[in-house]
């Protein structure tokens, strides 16, 4: 009977739950790619941010805005210190010692719980409940000011020019010099949403955002997708808001990177909502991450369909998705051409000089991959060292071959506080 129950429990906890990385909200690209390369770019800022912090002998502040279940506390506690080599095991850019706080603000109670279920018993982590459509509360703008005004996956497309003006203000008011501020906003001019890409750049465009990727594509039209209204922004909005809140401020935010996050792997590339000639990119990255799955390398390709009228970004997406395709083409030849006996590929596609340096470096690496453990026995290599390597190539083509432009489902921008 005992035994019943315990099952029962371990069954109604959703723990018994058959886990896979190929779905879901931290579905492998959310683990590997985007919540790491939203770190891969922060991590210089935020190094030298620690550094200074410890030479005055001092703690780390850090506010997230709009924090939602508070899953920036561990994107920020993952930034790496550096490149670690490969003997290190402790690599975090902030060690538990060097956080005095953490604080979340969000509107949402429930999302709110789940923060404090999944991080309230950490005694320097603290979530409150505060609408910030009209700026910061008044309880944070009286406390010490903080380091690290953080902010993730598209918080910021949910306020339009006054309300993300007030709130940047508020942010550079209370904030010491050298304070870093990083603002998370939704692309205009992402591929998966190409049909909306025509809407006046001068104007505000707030889209129809559906979840619909929740549920699985058999299911979709099933269910009673939610909606709500999130902003698509390109750089210049972003830099031109950042400018009026340091003019009201009195101070400068400067802009340090600007990036586009998702450019291949977007949510709705899988859907289609809003680009019916997208491939279902984000199930086939899933795929190549995860352990014991071999991927059709081939569902990997993107077949670009440009739309007119639009060729600075056609020219752009071109040139990018070439350089996926190539990858994957040259991948494929190297597994169909690999010699296990020998350990080496006969035949090798050449590396054409005019390739962008990030497709040339990415292809010797996947050469030097598979001629380094495609002959293992055991362990399938192809699906879990190869295949998740690839993976990592992409993610590379993506963080260097685009402009911060708003190419990507999300727009991020890291800014310093100068007074
Ligand atoms: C896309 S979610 C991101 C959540 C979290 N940062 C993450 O990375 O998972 C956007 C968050 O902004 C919050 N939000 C939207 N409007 C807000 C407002 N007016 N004031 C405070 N929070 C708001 C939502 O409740 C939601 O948690």
């Amino acid at each position: 009977m005992a035994e019943k129950t315990a099952y029962t429990q371990a069954a109604v906890s959703g723990k018994y739950d058959k886990s896979s990385g190929l779905l879901g909200k931290y579905d492998n690209v959310r683990r590997f790619w985007e919540d790491q390369l939203t770190g891969i770019f922060l991590r210089p800022s935020l190094n030298d941010l620690v550094q200074r912090k410890s030479e005055r002998m001092e703690r780390l502040r850090i506010l997230d805005i709009g924090c939602g279940n508070g899953d920036g506390y561990d994107l920020i506690m993952d930034v790496n210190s550096k490149d670690a080599g490969i003997f290190e095991y402790i690599t975090a850019a902030i060690t538990d010692d060097r956080l005095q706080t953490y604080v979340g603000l969000d509107i949402n109670e429930e999302l709110l719980q789940q923060a404090q279920a999944g991080y309230g018993q950490n005694p320097k982590v603290q979530f409150v409940q505060a609408d910030l459509s009209n700026g910061l509360p008044d309880a944070t703008l009286e406390a010490p000011p903080f380091d690290l005004y953080f902010s993730s996956y598209g918080t910021f497309s949910h306020f339009d020019t006054e309300q993300t003006v007030r709130l940047m203000a508020d942010v550079c008011r209370h904030a010491s010099d050298g304070a870093l501020f990083v603002g998370d906003w939704l692309g205009r001019y992402a591929y998966e949403w190409q049909d909306l890409w025509h809407h006046p750049v001068d104007q505000e465009y707030w889209m129809n955002y559906r979840i619909s990727y929740i549920y699985p594509e058999a299911e979709r039209d099933r269910h009673d997708v939610a909606t709500f209204p999130l902003r698509l922004l390109c750089a210049d909005e972003i830099l031109s808001m950042a400018q009026a809140a340091g003019k009201a401020a009195g101070c400068t935010l400067r802009p340090v990177k600007l990036f586009d996050r998702s450019v291949l792997i977007g949510r709705h590339m899988d859907t289609g909502d809003y680009n019916r000639h997208c491939p279902k990119m984000r199930y086939a990255v899933n795929s190549l991450f995860e352990g014991y799955t071999r991927t059709d390398l081939e569902s990997v390709r993107v077949n670009y369909v440009p739309r007119p009228g639009f060729d600075a970004l056609n020219h752009h997406f071109e040139m990018f998705f070439m350089a996926v395709n190539t990858l994957v083409d040259y991948t494929i030849a190297l597994l169909a051409h690999h010699d296990p006996g020998q350990g080496v590929v006969g035949n090798v596609p050449e590396i054409q000089p005019y390739y962008p340096e990030p497709l040339k470096e990415t292809m010797q690496a996947m050469r030097r991959v598979i001629e380094g453990v495609g002959w293992l026995q055991w362990g399938d290599v192809r699906a879990n060292v190869i295949e998740p390597h690839l993976g990592y190539c992409l993610r590379k083509l993506e963080m260097e071959l685009q402009q911060g432009m708003g190419t990507g489902h999300s727009l991020c921008g890291i800014f310093e506080i100068k007074k």
